[in-house]
């Protein structure tokens, strides 16, 4: 692997104690590019712009895929990842989907390991800080006939991370649009899926809603996710959520959650979830938590819910009390090397 180092990293001007989501790059990216049916030249080079053509497939026919992983540190300073198979799996699962070539796993894994050992710097010290990485791969022929492109370019950039979310959320349950649909993309993380949220999160916003809570598209009864995360219910000391079937993405972070709420005696039900057992629960007050998760939200729960012109409201309970809190604290303290991790999740670097 060629490296082209940076002359003066940007490191010195950013404020870690003033980041947001994703507003910072760090210096390099990974760049590799597929043509003639192989992976070749791969390349860590200054973080900066790339050139390709204005037919290239991917800006019409929206040939683009991408995954969300996390770097994190323990206190001594070691670097892990938290089960990057998981990335690299769904990577390809999403490749397979789109009609992408698949990435190898020596080309993912040496092409990771390598840039987040050059911008190892940028993943903060500080519990519950992350590097955020962003492996991706876009459609690069320059043609505009709607066939699979025969090149490609694969590329890994890492951004600086804090709270996706500051606050609870308030999230209406959508009634006329749809994130996915039976046969189509729902499972991957293809770019698509995200483009199309923007307009009913859009309207969603302006009726005073943060975020939106999926339902099925066909006859919008069923929750399926919410926003870009994966949801959970705890209602009557059962943990709900939907099944990570073809509609819904199979959240590293979601199974990571049912893993740890069963191995703490949690009563985890994977299940389809109505609307109306919803609101049938909300109306009892029965239902304790709602939250949402994922690799960039971690976890975050909600405090309002908005369906059909009616908001209920989730008791507002201390984080010492609440199972979303005390999931998410396990989660990180196994991110970050603080607690033994039973399920060898985590991955040194
Ligand atoms: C992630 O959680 O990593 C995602 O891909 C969601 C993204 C919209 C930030």
């Amino acid at each position: 692997m060629i490296i082209e180092n940076i002359s003066h990293s940007r490191i010195d001007k950013i404020d870690f104690n003033d980041i947001s989501f994703g507003n910072h790059y760090s210096d390099h990216m990974f760049y590799c590019k597929f043509e003639n049916g192989k992976w070749k030249n791969p390349i860590i080079k200054p973080f900066g712009d790339i050139t390709v053509s204005p037919l290239s497939l991917v800006f019409h026919y929206g040939q683009a895929i991408f995954e969300g992983m996390k770097a994190y540190k323990d206190k001594y300073g070691n670097v892990f990842l938290f089960r990057p198979l998981e990335n690299f799996n769904r990577l390809n699962s999403s490749a397979k989907r789109l009609e992408m070539p698949l990435i190898s796993k020596s080309l993912f894994r040496d092409g990771l390991k390598k840039l987040l050992s050059i911008d190892k710097k940028w993943i903060p010290n500080n519990y519950g800080q992350s590097l955020y990485i962003r492996p991706f791969l876009i459609a690069s022929d320059g043609k505009l006939s709607a066939n699979p492109s025969k090149k490609y370019i694969f590329m890994i950039i890492c951004t600086t991370a804090s709270n996706y979310y500051l606050t609870p959320l308030k999230v209406k349950i959508e009634q006329k649009y749809s994130r996915s649909a039976d046969g189509g993309i729902g499972f991957t993380k293809a770019a698509g899926n995200y483009a199309s949220s923007f307009y009913p999160t859009r309207i969603a916003q302006e009726e005073g809603y943060d975020q939106i809570l999926w339902t099925d598209s066909s006859t919008h009864s069923f929750i399926e996710e919410s926003g870009t995360m994966n949801v959970f219910f705890y209602i009557k000391n059962n943990l709900i959520t939907a099944p990570a079937n073809k509609k819904i993405l199979n959240g590293i972070t979601r199974k990571s959650i049912i893993t740890i709420a069963k191995k703490e005696g949690i009563k985890v039900k994977e299940c389809n979830f109505s609307v109306s057992e919803l609101i049938y629960n909300l109306r009892k007050n029965l239902v304790k938590e709602i939250f949402g998760c994922g690799t960039a939200v971690v976890v975050n729960h909600f405090k309002k819910i908005g369906y059909k012109f009616k908001n209920y409201y989730l008791p507002n309970i201390s984080n010492k009390k609440r199972i979303s809190f005390f999931l998410k604290k396990n989660l990180l303290d196994i991110q970050h090397n603080v607690i033994n991790d039973p399920f060898g999740w985590r991955f040194k670097v």
